[in-house]
């Protein structure tokens, strides 16, 4: 089943345009409370148009904690980076303390740095904020398979059928224990696989995500499902 709070728009740029509003939203409202907004960042191309509508935010980002759902094990300045997308479109553009942005070590290797996330995160959570996209075959992450997982909160990953194999990923407990989860899907391409996650295929997304996260899909991605389209 997909979460309760499943909304299709237009295009891509709507569904950029309600997440980063989304972000925003949560964020005041954290650092409101607590004085900190901690934010998981996703992977992929999919967040690229919200992290671009981020920089032109107006924040405390003072306030701004970040950390990434996975990481490719590459050097630490490699372009296939997650971690490199979000810093060039955005995080180098805005005034968020450079020891408040928490890159995934994955140039260690998988293992020792998936020890080493897990001891970084253990204080920060629940994380207010888990950013989520969705691969075409229902991954989400770096987690390919809904089961077999070790139980720690951050793993490694050793045969990632999406290049490169060796990564990071946090579990699926750990991008659970979030306040808000926000999952971005769009392009033809994701359709079958968020049709499969509708009819309770067991999809690592459909694990990952609770019911009551917020999916945002654009009207490509949601064909097959026949979503009700709601204009946000
Ligand atoms: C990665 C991501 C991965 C991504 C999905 C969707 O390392 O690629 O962590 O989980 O979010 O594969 O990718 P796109 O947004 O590029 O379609």
């Amino acid at each position: 089943m997909l979460p309760v709070n499943t909304k299709i728009l237009a295009n891509p740029e709507e569904v950029a345009a309600q997440a980063c509003r989304i972000i925003i939203a949560e964020a005041e409202a954290a650092i409101r409370e607590r004085q900190v907004f901690r934010i998981v960042l996703a992977g992929g191309s999919t967040p690229q148009r919200t992290y671009e509508m981020l920089a032109g935010m107006v924040q405390d980002w003072r306030a701004w904690e970040i950390f990434w759902s996975d990481e490719r094990c590459l050097p630490a300045d490699h372009p296939g980076r997650n971690s490199q997308l979000a810093h060039e479109v955005w995080l180098a553009r805005v005034a968020i303390p450079a020891g408040q942005i928490h890159l995934i070590p994955a140039e260690h290797g998988a293992a020792r740095s998936a020890e080493e996330y897990s001891a970084l995160i253990r204080d920060k959570q629940p994380f207010d904020l888990v950013l989520l996209g969705m691969g075409e075959d229902g991954h989400t992450a770096s987690l390919f398979s809904a089961n077999s997982n070790p139980a720690t909160p951050v793993i490694a990953v050793h045969s990632s059928p999406k290049p490169p194999s060796e990564r990071v990923s946090l579990n699926f407990q750990t991008l659970r224990a979030c306040r808000k989860q926000l999952v971005l899907v769009t392009g033809a391409g994701k359709s079958p696989a968020l049709f499969a996650w509708q009819q309770g295929a067991n999809l690592p997304i459909a694990y990952a995500v609770r019911n009551d996260a917020c999916l945002l899909a654009d009207a490509q991605a949601g064909r097959s499902a026949n979503i009700v389209a709601t204009v946000v």
